[in-house]
C-alpha cells in the first residue's frame, strides 16, 4: 500500500514467550505525510465541487444509501489450532459487526455482512503490514466489490514491521490509484472477546473504518488549526494513552478545551472510544460521496466547537459628558459609529512545507546490535519514550 503510508512505526522487535510484544498504547498504521495530505486536500476540494455540479445539473437526488456491504477475510496460520491462531468464529464477527454499527448509528453510517472467507496463510497472518508485499498478495487474492465496499483482514500482526500493529487502512483517496489495495486489516485478537487487553471491544475496527471513510486522527498536525481538517475536534497535541476520563488532557492549552479522548480517531482504550463528532460525520459523507461514490447527502458546514464562555467584560459605560451648561441645546454629540470588528482573516491554507521524502528508506530506529551487551537483560520494551519523537514531525500513526 504504497500511497497512504510512508514509514511503518517500529515496535520494539523482541520476542517473549507466546508472542510479539504489544505497546501499551494504540499502534494504528494508517499514516500520511504532511506533503501528500495537502496534495489530497487539495484534490478532495476541487472533486467536491465539480461533483456537487455535476449533481446540481442532474437534479436533486434524495435516496439514502443502503448498508455499505462488508467482506470479512479471517486469515489464520493453523488450521487445527485455537482462536489465537486465527481460527474467529462467526459469532465473534457477529459480535464485531453490532460493535461498528453501533459506533456509526449516530453518524447514520451502517453495515451489513456480505460474506466471511476463511483462508490458511501462516505468512500473511504473521507479517502482512502496510508495506509489505504479503498484504498485496494477500489483498489481491481476496478482495471483493467495488469502491464503496469494505473488506476487512484479519490477520497476527506478529513479525517484522507488522509486530505490535493493531490495524491499518487505506484512505478514500486511496482507491482510484490503488483499488486492489483497499480497506482494513486488523488484528483478530482486537475483535470482541480477544486476548489483546485494553483494546479487546472492537473500537479498533471502528477506528480504522473511520480512515477508510476519509478521517485522520484526531492529532494529525498536533496543536496546528486545520489539523485532522475537521472544526469541531478539539485540537491536540499528542494521541491519549489509556483512557483518563477523570482528567483528561489539554495538549494545545490556547484552546481551552480539553483533549477529544473519547473520540474513535484518538488512541485511547477501547472503554474510552465512544463518538465521532457532526463534523467528522460529515467529513465522512463528503469523502464518501466523492471518492467511494456512495450518495450521502451534503451536510451544512460544522463550525469550531464552543470555547467556554469568558465571563463578559462589561462595556464601560460611556461617561456622559456632564449636562453642565443646559443652555446650549446646539452641540449634540455624535454617537460613536462602532468600530469594524476585526473582519476575520482567512483560513490560511496551509503552504507547502519541506514535503519529507516519501521514498528514503525508513531510518532505522538503531537495531540493537545483538551482539553487544547480552549480558544486561535489557528492559529496551519501554513502551512509551520511542515513538516520541516522531510527534514533531509531520507524520500521523
Ligand atoms: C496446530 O494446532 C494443533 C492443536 O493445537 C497442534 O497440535 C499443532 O501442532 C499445530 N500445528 C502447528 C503447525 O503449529
Ligand atoms: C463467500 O466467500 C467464499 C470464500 O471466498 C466463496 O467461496 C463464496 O462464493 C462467497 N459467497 C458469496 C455469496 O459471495
Ligand atoms: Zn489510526
Amino acid at each position: 500500500m504504497k500511497s497512504a503510508l510512508a514509514i511503518a512505526f517500529l515496535v520494539s522487535a523482541s520476542f517473549v514467550a507466546g508472542g510479539p510484544i504489544r505497546s501499551s498504547s494504540r499502534q494504528c498504521g494508517t499514516r500520511i505525510s504532511k506533503g501528500k495530505m495537502i496534495a489530497a486536500e487539495k484534490q478532495f476540494q476541487a472533486l467536491k465541487e465539480s461533483r456537487l455540479t455535476m449533481k446540481a445539473a442532474a437534479g436533486a437526488d434524495d435516496s439514502t444509501p443502503g448498508p455499505i456491504n462488508v467482506y470479512f477475510h479471517v486469515i489464520n496460520k493453523n488450521e487445527t489450532g485455537t482462536r489465537d491462531d486465527g481460527l474467529i468464529e462467526d459469532d465473534i464477527i457477529e459480535k464485531q459487526m453490532k460493535v461498528l454499527n453501533e459506533g456509526y448509528e449516530q453518524s447514520g453510517i451502517s453495515f451489513k455482512l456480505q460474506n466471511t472467507s476463511r483462508v490458511h496463510n501462516p505468512e500473511w497472518f504473521s507479517s502482512a503490514s502496510p508495506d509489505s508485499a504479503y498484504q498485496t498478495d494477500m489483498k489481491k487474492q481476496l478482495r471483493q466489490g467495488g469502491p464503496g465496499d469494505l473488506n476487512v483482514y484479519l490477520v497476527g500482526f506478529e513479525k517484522g514491521d507488522a509486530e505490535g500493529l493493531l490495524g491499518y487502512a487505506t484512505f478514500p483517496s486511496d482507491y482510484e490509484g490503488a483499488p486492489e489495495d483497499d480497506g482494513v486489516v486488523v488484528l483478530h485478537s482486537s475483535l470482541p472477546e480477544g486476548s489483546t487487553a485494553k483494546f479487546n471491544e472492537g473500537k479498533t475496527l471502528t477506528h480504522e473504518v473511520g480512515h477508510w471513510a476519509g478521517l485522520y486522527h484526531t492529532f494529525q498536525g498536533g496543536c496546528s488549526k486545520d489539523g485532522d481538517q475537521v472544526a469541531d475536534t478539539a485540537p491536540q497535541g499528542r494521541p491519549t494513552s489509556g483512557c483518563p476520563r477523570d482528567n483528561a488532557p489539554d495538549t494545545c492549552p490556547g484552546d481551552k478545551l480539553t483533549d477529544p479522548i473519547h473520540n474513535f480517531m484518538d488512541y485511547s482504550d477501547d472503554e474510552c472510544l465512544t463518538e465521532f463528532t457532526p463534523g467528522q460525520k460529515k467529513r465522512m459523507y463528503d469523502q464518501m460521496r466523492v471518492f467511494r461514490k456512495i450518495n450521502y447527502p451534503e451536510l451544512p458546514e460544522v463550525g469550531a466547537p464552543e470555547t467556554p464562555a469568558e465571563p463578559e467584560t462589561p462595556t464601560e459605560p460611556e461617561t456622559p459628558t456632564e449636562p453642565e451648561t443646559p443652555a446650549e441645546p446646539e452641540t449634540p454629540t455624535e454617537p460613536t459609529t462602532p468600530t469594524e470588528s476585526t473582519t476575520p482573516t482567512e483560513p490560511t491554507t496551509p503552504t507547502e512545507s519541506t514535503t519529507p521524502t516519501e521514498s528514503g528508506t525508513p531510518t532505522e530506529p538503531e537495531t540493537p546490535t545483538e551482539s553487544e551487551a547480552p549480558s544486561e537483560p535489557e528492559t529496551s520494551a519501554e513502551p512509551e519514550t520511542p515513538e516520541e519523537p516522531e510527534f514533531e514531525f509531520p507524520w500521523e500513526f
